[in-house]
């Protein structure tokens, strides 16, 4: 078998076999396939697609490019979250420990931001002393003993996709539903969880910016995760607005940890809520109350034993931006519309996030928002403020908050759009 023959079979628009499937998978794992090769065929797969029997080999062998975890000694049932990532998306950090606190074991292997979108490690990393970084012993060891684990996936899981997503990053190949879903669930199926909630995100801070593209996105994704024996069910949640108050690896654990204390965002409290209940379900955890675990500080406990179990201190004062900006309202009026990808970018350009992977991040940098579409506002009273170490990159920020917010006329209409679209399962 050769590379050239499987890059022209997808170019014009064939169906590839499970053994060419198998093999261009491995060949690229051990470098006998080149970058430049499975760039043009995945680049002939963004633009001609592949059909469901493709996708599932190919996730398939993404899974046996590596190894398989298994939680099988574990007591309890695990439940695992996946976000298709968006702006203000803390929820890993409250739910975590509050699915936990009710009774599961929650295997969170969870990624770095990478262009407008945070990443839960960053946004732990803020916390002195906590690390990402754990072999399979003390992961297993850390969910034994707490209930939750939040780490970076370790080298020997779907090694395939760790290359294939890097490349895909740089040759313009992220945005293909089979390449997402094949991606996504190969990490998870191999991480060995029983059941899995799914997050996908739409709307402009997300990789799907229509709910057609994130419903074939998320029952794709099913397809795959029930096929492997996972019992999977997918959320389909608004990205339009950012979620929260704030985004930012600093800022955003603070408003995580508010919500763990009875408090935080509705927005927030309202998605956490509703993950932790379908993830409580797959799970086969009938009678636990996550409200109730939020209100009388179980989930908490649970949050500051993970976070102390992974060299964190949870008492610790979290960094804080040396310099602060703030943006007023130009006018009065009702706030209709905060776009949830200029706000990504700004965060990204203050510092927050990094523009090649091997960039570091700045645990203060971010942007706080002082109102959320519905809020009435006051010409000149605060809308955002920015934070950062270096702000010399203010002025870049704030292009990108230019035509990012809609002020109305006092008394207009406002209608909500709700924070969960859809499920599917
Ligand atoms: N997250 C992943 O893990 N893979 C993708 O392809 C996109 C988002």
């Amino acid at each position: 078998m050769d590379a050239i023959s499987v890059i022209r079979i997808k170019r014009d628009r064939g169906e590839l076999t499970p053994e060419q499937i198998d093999w261009v998978i491995d060949a690229y794992t051990r470098g006998e396939v080149a970058d430049e090769q499975m760039s043009a065929l995945a680049m002939a797969i963004l633009l001609n697609g592949m059909n469901r029997a493709e996708i599932a080999r190919w996730t398939a062998a993404m899974i046996a490019s590596g190894e398989r975890m298994d939680f099988s000694s574990l007591s309890r049932p695990t439940a695992d979250k996946h976000s298709t990532g968006g702006v203000g998306d803390k929820i890993t950090l409250p739910l975590a420990p509050l699915v936990a606190a009710c009774g599961a074991a929650v295997p969170q292997l969870s990624g770095r931001g990478l262009g407008h979108t945070g990443g839960t490690l960053d946004k732990l990393e803020s916390i002195p002393g906590w690390r990402a970084l754990l072999s399979n012993d003390e992961m297993l060891d850390v969910l034994d003993t707490t209930g939750a684990v939040i780490c970076a996936a370790g080298d020997g899981l779907a090694p395939a996709d760790k290359k294939l997503y890097a490349l895909r990053d740089v040759t313009g190949t992220v945005e293909a539903i089979p390449l997402i879903a094949s991606s996504i669930m190969s990490k998870k199926i191999a991480e060995g969880t029983g059941s899995l909630v799914l997050d996908v995100k739409v709307g402009s801070g997300a990789f799907m910016k229509t709910v057609e593209d994130a419903r074939e996105l998320a029952s794709t994704m099913v397809g795959l995760g029930t096929d492997h024996g996972v019992k999977t069910v997918a959320l389909l949640t608004d990205m339009a607005t950012p979620l929260g108050l704030t985004a930012g690896n600093a800022l955003e654990v603070r408003e995580s940890v508010e919500v763990l204390a009875g408090g935080g965002p509705a927005d927030v409290v309202e998605l956490t809520l509703a993950l932790a209940r379908e993830m409580l379900d797959a799970a086969g955890i009938k009678d636990a109350d996550p409200a109730k675990a939020l209100a009388d500080g179980s989930a908490m406990d649970v949050w500051r034993r993970m976070i102390a179990a992974q060299g964190g201190d949870p008492d610790a004062a979290l960094p804080v931006a040396r310099e602060q900006h703030v943006v007023t309202a130009p006018r009065s009026g009702v706030l209709t519309r905060l776009d949830a990808y200029g706000i990504g970018v700004a965060a990204w350009r203050l510092g927050a996030g990094r523009a090649r992977k091997e960039d570091p991040v700045q645990a203060g940098a971010g942007i706080e928002l002082h109102a959320k579409p519905g809020d009435t506002v006051a010409a000149g009273a605060p809308l955002l403020t920015l934070h950062t170490d270096t702000p010399e990159k203010f002025d870049y920020a704030l292009k990108s908050l230019d035509g990012a917010y809609d002020i109305a006329p006092a008394g207009t209409a406002y209608e909500a759009t709700p924070v969960v679209l859809e499920r599917i399962a």
